[in-house]
């Protein structure tokens, strides 16, 4: 029976993982060419573990510029089950102040041109996306995040943007105040998407880091701001990643959500004969 083997995605400020195992960084390579960096692998408190910086070490990627099919591929290599995709973002809400966690359930994607499918031509599946987020993994996470002491908001909407630049007045009051949407990011899409279609049960944890530009209280967003909440922020990561071990369902009993069967009656080209 699969064995639950959590992949963690790190953002802006978490580039490596303390107290791991067994460590070490292996190079992979995948159809889609490499992943942001050689992957972290060992175990946490007997959990099996990957850990994959986003940015790449040294922060060598932009958002449109990660390799987001060559990344959930190298983690399904591995055996990856469950994946926590952790994400500096701003936030469209008081309550979600810089510091605090969003667990994302929903996104409305504003990306151009990133690669969003590993379909296409020759092989073409439609899954679905109508719940993107893990509610067993949600759960343990909010677990995780209590055991923490981490002040973690359940259920927001990510509005993935395109970047690198951050949002006009205009937008940020768009994005708050029409589409209704909780924070905003540049990397969580199209990297749930392909979760999805990589049968694996996934998560972001938002990690606000600023209030966008639409705060009348606060000036434009800056990245020297982001950078020092992101590194504030990246210890509460570590505290939530330490206590996730104890926190994990790990019955492999079917997803509830269907995430481990998504390909499941979505692929509609004919096998080869
Ligand atoms: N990452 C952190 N803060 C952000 C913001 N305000 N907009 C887009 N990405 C972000």
């Amino acid at each position: 029976m699969t064995k639950t083997y959590l992949g963690i995605i790190g953002g802006s400020g978490l580039y490596g993982i303390d107290g791991l195992q067994d460590s070490i960084w292996q190079s992979m390579t995948t159809p889609r060419g490499a992943p942001s960096d050689q992957i972290l692998t060992g175990r946490l408190d007997g959990l099996p573990l990957a850990f994959l910086p986003r940015h790449g070490r040294g922060h060598v990627h932009a958002p449109d510029t990660i390799p987001y099919r060559a990344n959930i591929d190298a983690l399904k290599q591995l055996g990856v089950t469950d994946v926590l995709s952790i994400s500096a973002c701003g936030s469209f809400r008081d309550e979600m102040a810089p510091g605090h966690f969003v667990l994302v359930d929903q996104y409305l994607d504003r990306t151009k041109g990133r690669a969003p499918s590993f379909f296409g031509t020759g092989c073409v599946a439609h899954v679905s996306l109508a719940h993107p987020a893990c509610d067993r993994l949600t759960d343990s996470v909010a677990t995780a995040c209590t055991k923490a002491e981490i002040k973690a908001h359940r259920g927001g909407t990510y509005l993935a943007m395109e970047g690198p630049q951050f949002s006009s007045l205009a937008e940020s009051r768009l994005y708050r105040d029409t589409l209704g949407c909780d924070v905003i990011g540049m990397t969580a899409m199209p990297e749930a998407r392909l979760a999805r279609e990589a049968e694996l049960c996934y998560l972001t944890v938002a990690m606000i880091t600023d209030y966008d530009s639409w705060h009348p209280d606060h000036g434009a967003v800056s990245i020297t701001d982001i950078i020092a909440t992101a590194h504030s922020n990246a210890g509460q990561a570590r505290a939530l990643i330490r206590a996730l071990p104890s926190a994990l369902n790990t019955s492999r009993d079917p997803c509830s959500d269907g995430c481990d069967r998504a390909l499941d009656h979505a692929i509609l080209t004919a096998p080869a004969h």
